[in-house]
Order: structure tokens, then sequence, then C-alpha cells
């Protein structure tokens, strides 16, 4: 074992573990860290019936100020989770400062995993256009479990020379018997845009084309996605450094796609940018394509530089996942709804009708809403103080003092017939007109006097909902090893 896999194992012990699983704002059906740190979504995929489900993980350090390296829960289900080995830690020259994000890809019944090695020189440098590594990592798997050693198949010098060091999160596509690479780049005079690599044996790659936004888009456009849905070639990424636009870009960096026409051999300009998720913690999804077929994506459920905070930081963990949601194409906009598995976890149902100015008693935070106003204009007030509003065309989520920190957020719909909240202890997943817009917030109250309160009539149901069940893995700890010095 060495020092840095140490490291990841004595950051999680049963101690540390026990410790979170005592935090009363701990999620009942939603994957979070076992301890510590969790950002990106990584390598999802389906591979012989198993979803497995990687992340972006530092077990030790809740606020993330530490390396980065992958942790990993497989499923058959999605709702009945194996903790895996964390599969690749940050311990190579082409990562030593952070196994970063990256997809997997299944071809002739092998697993290929590409990641971003993140390293940085030591020396005077400003680490944005000198001084560190991003390169392209590639490992193989035939059980999903154990991994070839890292193999680094692209490195700075390879990409054009007018990018910066900050080229990252390969994802691959599979078009007309080639591969297709897309890594999300920063320019060295600060302009985000998409870099697509070419391949014919996932090894050797070469620069194809870059996608570019035919107006300034910000500096930096990280985790991008390319995938084909419902005939529609789409670019999902998380641009940085865009502008707030009246209640456009309210975040401080940006979740959305652009749909992309032409061959992915000549370089393109995109436009039109749709944001896809308007709450406060959305950030990095990946989706996948799995064996029946449907398009699921999962997202962060956080942000990095938020100025809102989470007070499960005192509780040794930080951040979750989305649900996994199904996607469709519908006139135009990209439709996300949590997948059926999602649904089975539905328990008791309590249907209601209420008056305007009516409220009711919540059973518990951990339930599915289902709602359907008839009003042009209406507010729903929601365990604690959360409010969700609807009002010249414009709908809006405030969470109120459990926001830790959040103001508001909005989105312009012209009208709303169906609106669902997915509650858990300390998260709400809001769909608007089954998945046409999406609002993901955390929030901190407790689970006494929950309430749902309506301005307006609205008949509905409301389901409890079943936890997840996660087996945990504890790998041991060497405590014979030195415990290294962590530097950022
Ligand atoms: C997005 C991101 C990625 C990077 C990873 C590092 O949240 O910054 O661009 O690969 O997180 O954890």
């Amino acid at each position: 074992m060495n020092l840095v896999r140490n490291a990841f194992a004595s950051a999680q012990t049963k101690e540390k573990r026990d410790a979170v699983k005592a935090d009363a704002n701990r999620l009942a059906y939603h994957l979070m860290p076992p301890v510590g740190w969790l950002n990106d979504p990584n390598g999802l995929c389906e591979y012989n019936g198993v979803y497995h489900i990687f992340y972006q993980y530092t077990p030790g350090n809740p606020t993330g100020a530490d390396h980065r390296g992958w942790g990993h829960y497989t499923t058959k289900d999605f709702i009945h989770y194996n903790e895996q080995d964390d599969p690749f830690v940050p311990d190579t020259e082409a990562d030593g400062k952070g196994s970063y994000s990256g997809s997997a890809f299944i071809e002739d019944g092998k697993l290929h995993f590409f990641y971003t090695g993140n390293n940085k020189l030591p020396g005077d440098y400003d680490y944005i256009n000198n001084g560190r590594i991003h390169w392209v990592i590639h490992s193989e798997s035939l059980d999903g479990l154990t991994f070839t050693p890292k193999e680094v198949l692209l490195k700075n010098k390879d990409y054009p020379e007018n990018l910066s060091c900050h080229v990252r999160d390969p994802k691959i596509l599979k078009r007309n018997g080639q591969y297709y690479m897309v890594l999300g780049a920063r320019t060295k005079d600060s302009h985000g845009q998409a870099e697509v690599f070419v391949s014919t044996d996932l090894k050797h790659w070469k620069y194809a084309s870059t996608i570019r936004p035919e107006h300034d888009f910000g500096y930096m456009w990280e985790c991008p996605d390319l995938f084909e849905l419902d005939g529609k070639t789409i670019l999902m990424t998380c641009p940085q450094g865009v502008a707030q636009e009246g209640i456009l870009y309210e975040n401080i960096y940006q979740n959305g796609w652009f749909e992309v026409d032409g061959s992915l051999d000549h370089d393109q300009t995109v436009k039109n940018f749709k944001e896809f998720d308007n709450g406060f913690d959305f950030y990095a999804p990946q989706s996948f394509q799995d064996e029946k077929g449907r398009r699921i994506l999962i997202g962060w459920m956080g942000i990095p530089d938020a100025d809102y905070t989470n007070p499960t930081v005192k509780a040794n963990w930080q951040h979750a996942l989305t649900l996994p949601r199904q996607l469709h194409d519908q006139n135009g906009r990209l439709y996300q709804y949590p997948i059926d598995e999602i649904l089975s976890l539905r328990q008791e149902k309590m249907d209601i009708n209420l008056g305007g100015g009516e409220c009711i008693k919540l059973p518990s935070r951990v339930v599915d809403i289902d709602l359907k106003p008839v009003a042009d204009t209406w507010a729903i007030t929601l365990r604690k103080d959360v409010t969700l509003s609807y009002k010249d065309g414009i709908f809006t989520l405030d969470p109120g003092t459990s926001g830790s920190g959040r103001t508001s957020r909005h989105v312009k719909v012209d009208t709303i017939d169906q609106l669902e909240i997915f509650s858990d202890t300390s998260s709400l997943e809001i769909f608007i007109n089954h998945g046409q817009y999406a609002f993901t917030t955390r929030v901190y109250d407790d689970a006494s006097d929950l309430k749902l309160c309506v301005s307006a009539p609205m008949t509905g149901q409301i389901f409890t909902m079943a936890s997840f069940e996660v087996v945990e893995k504890i790998e041991k700890s060497d405590p014979t090893l030195p415990s290294i010095k962590k530097e950022c």
C-alpha cells in the first residue's frame, strides 16, 4: 500500500464513518460520501448489468482542501448500493495533486476510463498558463473493480498551442466508427471552449476540432459531455465566468447545454446556451446510456466557490449526488425526471386537496410531493420556511432561513400545471411540468414542525420515501506507514 492510498484508507475508518452517520442532516435516498468531501460524478456506466457510480472524493477533508481521488459505488437497481474500494488515488507524477474528473467508455466488453491527472510543478508559476499538468490518463478494467495501471495518453504539449494549462474532464462519444474525446478548456487569453480529439483505437488521439461559443461565454468550460439524444447532438458543459443577466446565470458557475450541428472533425460555433438546472446546488453533470437505452444523468448536488454554506462540514462531510434523471428531448428542451427506480421508493400515499390559505402537516422531510396548481399566481411554503412561488410567469425558489445563506433563484415558465418536489433530509429537487425545468438545492431545517401551505387551491399527492441501502466497504489502513504531509 502506498502512502496516498494509506491516507485515503485512514480517513475512512469505522469511527469516522460512524460520526458522519450520527449527523441529522445525512441524506436518506441520495448518495453522499462515507466521510469527507464529494464533488463531480465520474465514470458513470452500466457494465454487465451493474451500474458504476464513481465520484470525486476527498475523504480526509470535508472542505475539499486536499487532493482528489475517485470514490466508487455500484448498484443493480439504484436502491441497494455497494461501496467499493477507491479506484484512483493521486499517487503518480501525472495526478499527484488530483485524480480529477473523467468518464467510462465500454468497448468490446472492456471498460475504459479516461480522466484528468492534475499536478503542479514546484516553482513560481501562475498555474493557469504555466506550471500545471493536466494530462489525460487511461486505465482499463474487466470487472469494474480492478484497474490496469494508469497510462498517460495526452499531455499539455499535445493540446492546441493557444490553450492554457486548464484542459480537462475527458468524455468519449463514438460516431461513424471513430471515437471522439471532448475536453473542457480555457484559452491562454481566457475564453472557455471545448476541444475534440479523435481516435480509432482509444489509445492514440489527435486533435480534431474546437467547439466555441458564437459570443464569448466565460473563461473556462468544465465537465463537457457530448452525447446523442433523440436525433440531436448535445454538448453539456459548465462555463465559468459568465456574468448574470437578469434572472439568467444566477449561480457563480453555470450548467447547461448547446446543440451541436455538424461534423466533429471541423470547428463549430454553438449558440443559445440553455440552463439545465436553475437551483443553487447543481454542477458537473455527467450522462451515460444504460443497457435499456435510457440516457441517465447524475449531477453533483453542490457547486464550487459558492458564498453559501453547508452545515454538514461540522459533521465531517459535504455534498452529495443528485437523483439519477432520465433525459429526453421535447420541443427543443432537454427534459429531466428521476428514473423509475427512484419512483419505486414511494411508500405511503396521502391525497391532498388544499384550498387557498390552507396548510397541512408533512409526515416527514423524506417525501415526494406532487402538486397540481390551477391558479396562475401562487406561493407554497414548505418544511420550515422554504418558499416556491409563481407570479407573472416567473417561478422563484427562496429557501428562507433553511438555505444557510442561499437567497433566491428564478426561471421564466409560461405555465405550470405540475410541480414535484423530491424532498430528502437536507435537500430538495424540484421538477416543473414533469421535468421541463429543475431546481436542486440543499436545505437545513429539522424534523419537527414540517408543513406545506398553499396560497391558492392545489390538489396532489404526498408519498413518504424509503431510504437507499448502502453496504460499506472499509479499506484497512496500515498504521505502520508514516502519514503524508498535506500541502495543496
Ligand atoms: C468541476 C471540477 C472539474 C475537475 C474536478 C476536480 O467541479 O473542477 O473540472 O476535474 O472538479 O475535482
